[in-house]
């Protein structure tokens, strides 16, 4: 069971979130909130049950008490693994941080990896690491072949799937196992290995059993900056990850006029173009192309993008 979605351990309680669950399902989510906060009564501090009350507080339009509902969570989940903070953030009741909770992202990504092709492909018309090898087919040469590429934030694989035809050697990195675990089930990965962009590269994992600095000619991100955030300690692990005159191509939800990158109620962040192309040319990047298109679509509406692809 995943973690997101654990049992109170009381039964009783459990039985009262499944009832609020339904409530909630059929679209009454006061009486939800109500249901919810008497299982809580049995086990006030289900971290799980928490985090559903506030969602259903939410839901039925009474954001201060979804407020404190959040805020008593933050108190309980030291690893913020239900997004407190950024849902606070969301709520106009904090400061965004930096960058999301890591266990947060981690545990999303554990628990979405059994569905995440088909619910990526299928319903929601993923379509980034398309649109990415379709820049880099307009904007590089069509038959370069790469030595070694660098999946970062590889999830399952559909990415290097877009890739694999057009390199070497192909290595993966992503921060949750379940998802590595999709990729390693495709069979295109000659390296798949747990990392953390927002760690140092030192800490990352991107450069652990003796893997080399300055190894890759093709670094790919393909819907994966925003989960990060703030990007300077993933462009400190492009610098050093990537050979001079290599290429890194990635993708960004569009933060439209915000200066440097804004917190979406998706909880996901979107970055502008500005604070984008200022950090690749900061770090010894020059921008060779760039586009904008729909990466897939959240709530029936499509995400809107900008595709970059830059050269060391
Ligand atoms: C939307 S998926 C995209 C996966 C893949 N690139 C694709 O195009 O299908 C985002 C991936 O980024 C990974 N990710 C998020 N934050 C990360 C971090 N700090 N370090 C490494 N991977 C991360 C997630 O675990 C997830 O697998």
């Amino acid at each position: 069971m995943s973690v997101l979605s654990h049992s109170s351990g009381d039964l009783i309680a459990d039985r009262r979130a499944d009832y609020a669950r339904m409530l909630d399902e059929a679209g009454d989510h006061a009486a939800a909130a109500e249901v919810m906060a008497q299982a809580l009564e049995l086990c006030p501090d289900w971290t799980a049950g928490l985090a559903l009350l506030a969602t259903y507080r939410e839901r039925a339009g009474d954001i201060q008490a979804a407020i404190r509902t959040l805020e008593r969570l933050d108190g309980e989940d030291k690893d913020d693994v239900f997004a407190a903070s950024l849902k606070l953030a969301v709520l106009g009741a904090a400061e965004p941080p930096a960058h999301p909770p890591g266990r947060y992202v981690e545990a999303l990504f554990d628990s979405y990896a059994d569905h995440f092709d088909a619910a990526l492909t299928e319903r929601l018309d993923y379509n980034a690491p398309a649109r990415l090898a379709g820049l880099l087919a307009r904007a590089a040469d069509p038959d370069q072949r790469f030595r070694l590429c660098v999946d970062l934030g590889c999830g399952t694989g559909l990415s290097g799937e877009a890739f694999c035809g057009r390199v070497d050697r192909l290595e993966g990195f992503d921060l949750s196992l379940n998802m590595l675990a999709k990729a390693e089930e495709k069979a295109v990965y000659d390296h798949l290995t747990q990392a953390d962009l927002l760690l140092s590269p030192r800490e990352s994992g991107l450069f652990s059993e003796g893997f080399a600095r300055e190894r890759a000619d093709l670094v790919v991100a393909a819907d994966v900056l925003m989960y990060l955030g703030a990007l300077e300690s993933l462009m400190a692990n492009v610098d050093a990850l990537i050979a001079q005159g290599g290429l890194f191509l990635f993708s960004v939800e569009d933060g439209g006029d915000c200066e440097t990158f804004t917190l979406l109620p998706s909880l996901r962040y979107a970055h502008a173009f500005c604070y984008v192309e200022t950090l690749l040319a900061e770090t010894g990047f020059t921008l060779k192309a760039h586009g904008r298109a729909a990466l897939r679509k959240d709530a029936g509406a499509p995400v809107p993008g900008i595709l970059f692809l830059a050269q060391r």
